[in-house]
């Protein structure tokens, strides 16, 4: 099976032209490729909610730092073609840079969203979630979607995408699907192939970490520095190198009251190579 796809704009535009004045509705599934089961359930759900499914492979050069992996990132579009067909979605768009940000990497137009986006990951990562909202908001206005589909894996992305999507007034629907994991719990992610084989034993120990935190907050404890400062600890003991450990509200991921309900605990470590995240929710 082929799937159509296309680089340009003028072809996206002109195909989703199409569909629009047929009346169809739009589900977009942004992407940097690589695709696992992880990015394949979030093309299920598009399917499940959209008459046609747009994805985009674009590995974002305005989300990598100096020192990042941007260079080595997998790149495996033909693979990624396949999957996306496989799980019937209508069309791939695959731009080159230079049709992203035709002005150069420096010279583009960005968004920012404060506060969220300096946080957390922001705060390890300065500038990753710029990159993120600029190539987010462009990919919109160039798909224009009515609604898009994101994994909670990467829950504060998610996060701050809804909030740029409300202050910018994007008429696209925001859809968040929950983590796929491996058996063991890991989360999936495209950089777990960076984990050398004693690695990848341990790595699971983040989501476990993040469920002892999850237990003992809905066991009514609220000291939210010490639990974030036992899974650091618990973290370092086996190896890990934690960027973070932390417990947030988990509608905009504010610092939580001691009586907040609704929690979310989020995580990123540093195993050999790899940089791991993963976020879990706590109902109390
Ligand atoms: O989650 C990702 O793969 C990327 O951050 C996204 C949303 C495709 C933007 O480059």
């Amino acid at each position: 099976m082929t799937l159509e796809t296309v680089g340009d704009i003028e072809s996206l535009r002109a195909r989703v032209r199409q569909w629009r004045a047929a009346g169809e509705r739009i589900g977009f599934v942004p992407t940097m490729g690589n695709l696992h089961a992880g990015h394949l359930a979030l093309v299920d759900q598009a399917r499940s909610l959209a008459d046609r499914v747009v994805a985009s492979v674009f590995v974002n050069p305005l989300q990598f730092g100096p020192g990042e992996d941007y260079e080595t990132y997998p790149r495996t579009l033909d693979q990624d073609r396949e999957a996306l067909a496989a799980r019937q979605a209508d069309l791939l768009f695959a731009p080159p840079v230079a049709v992203m940000f035709p002005k150069g990497r420096g010279a583009t137009t960005f968004v920012e969203v404060p506060g969220l986006g300096q946080e957390l990951c922001g705060a390890f990562r300065p500038g990753f979630f710029r990159g993120v909202a600029t190539v987010v908001a462009r990919l919109f206005n160039l798909v224009q979607p009515d609604l898009a589909v994101f994994g909670e894996k990467d829950y504060q992305q998610l996060i701050l995408v809804r909030r740029m999507v409300e202050d910018l007034a994007f008429p696209v629907e925001i859809v968040g699907v929950p983590t796929v994991r491996e058996p063991d719990g890991l989360a999936m992610s495209s950089r777990n192939a960076y984990l050398a084989p004693d690695e990848r034993t341990r790595a699971p120990l983040l989501y476990r970490t993040l469920r002892e935190v999850v237990r003992r907050l809905e066991a009514g404890e609220n000291d939210y520095a010490a639990l974030e400062a036992d899974a650091v600890e618990t973290l370092k003991a086996a190896g890990f190198r934690p960027d973070y450990v932390a417990v947030r509200r988990a509608g905009d991921l504010a610092p939580p009251e001691p009586g907040t309900r609704e929690l979310r605990v989020l995580g990123a470590a540093w195993l050999g190579r790899a940089r791991l995240i993963d976020n879990l929710p706590a109902v109390r």
